[in-house]
């Protein structure tokens, strides 16, 4: 199997594990060996409020769509309206899908995009559960295919998910062709970035998978929305997220958490 296979496969065994443990274990937080046993004290809500959730807001979706794996917060920059269709990708158990539900109300809809059953799963559950009527969640790989059809989409948003992909150039191609053509149809995404990349032998899985190898520098994600095809590409927000050290390069690695919105036109 080839490395991004393995990574995919990786991907899939650990966000499979964090749906079905509620992410009891504090998986992919800052500073925290990725699924180790750590002391900082954990809680997916209290990490959502840290990186910018509204806790009204938070009230009002179902508590176990909130798993704490995000890095920033989309739907508070995106500007959705009542009757908006609106596509996120990596949905996870559904935190953005339901808050944006909550705003397009019944005559928009929300479709979450996630590669991993399990959590895919725990949607479902959670959208039937509690009743919501314009959710679904369709399982594919961004960057592969997005299984939405194409200049049909308002907005896309996505949490803490482009970084995990191998290549981002096609993962922007996809969502740019999902979206409403001449200005209509826009992007507003949070990730993560990099002061510096690690080099492809470096790269550990384990650090892939918590959102950390797989980030690009500011420069470079910029570039790749760019070369998708991209206009109007806007830094919303940029906050510092963690310092790593590298042993291997003795060189220390500056994580920022930014929020950018593009337009198609
Ligand atoms: C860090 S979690 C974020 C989940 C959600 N956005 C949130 O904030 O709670 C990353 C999610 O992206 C999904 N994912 C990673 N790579 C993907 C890909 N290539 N295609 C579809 N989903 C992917 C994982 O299965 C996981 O649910």
């Amino acid at each position: 199997m080839n490395k991004q296979l393995r990574l995919k496969e990786k991907i899939k065994e650990q966000y499979g594990k964090i749906a079905l443990s509620g992410n009891t274990e504090a998986c992919c937080m800052p500073s925290s060996d990725c699924c180790s046993t750590t002391d900082i004290t954990f809680s997916p809500l209290t990490s959502s409020k840290a990186i910018g959730y509204d806790s009204e807001k938070l009230a009002s979706i179902p508590e176990s769509s909130i798993l704490g794996v995000g890095c920033g917060n989309p739907t508070k920059f995106a500007h959705i309206k009542e009757g908006n269709t609106v596509v996120d990708l990596g949905s996870g158990a559904g935190i953005d899908v339901f808050l944006t539900a909550n705003i397009v109300k019944e005559t928009g809809k929300v479709i979450g995009i996630d590669m991993t059953e399990n959590m895919l799963n725990k949607a479902r559950e959670n959208a039937k559960k509690h009743g919501y009527k314009n959710v679904e969640f369709r399982q594919g790989d961004i960057e592969e295919n997005i299984p939405v059809e194409g200049d049909s989409v308002d907005v896309v948003i996505s949490n803490c998910v482009i970084n995990l992909t191998s290549n981002k150039v096609n993962t922007f191609k996809e969502i740019y062709r999902i979206l409403k053509p001449n200005g209509d149809g826009r992007m507003v995404i949070s990730d993560l970035v990099t002061s510096t990349e690690i080099n492809e032998k470096s790269v550990s899985i384990e650090n892939w998978c918590s959102c950390i190898d797989g980030a690009l520098t500011k420069a470079n994600y910029i570039d790749s929305i760019k070369r998708a095809g991209f206009t109007n590409v806007v830094i919303l927000s940029e906050q510092p997220y963690m310092e790593l050290d590298d042993n291997t390069e003795n060189n220390k690695r500056q994580i920022s958490s930014i929020s950018i919105s593009a337009v198609k036109q």
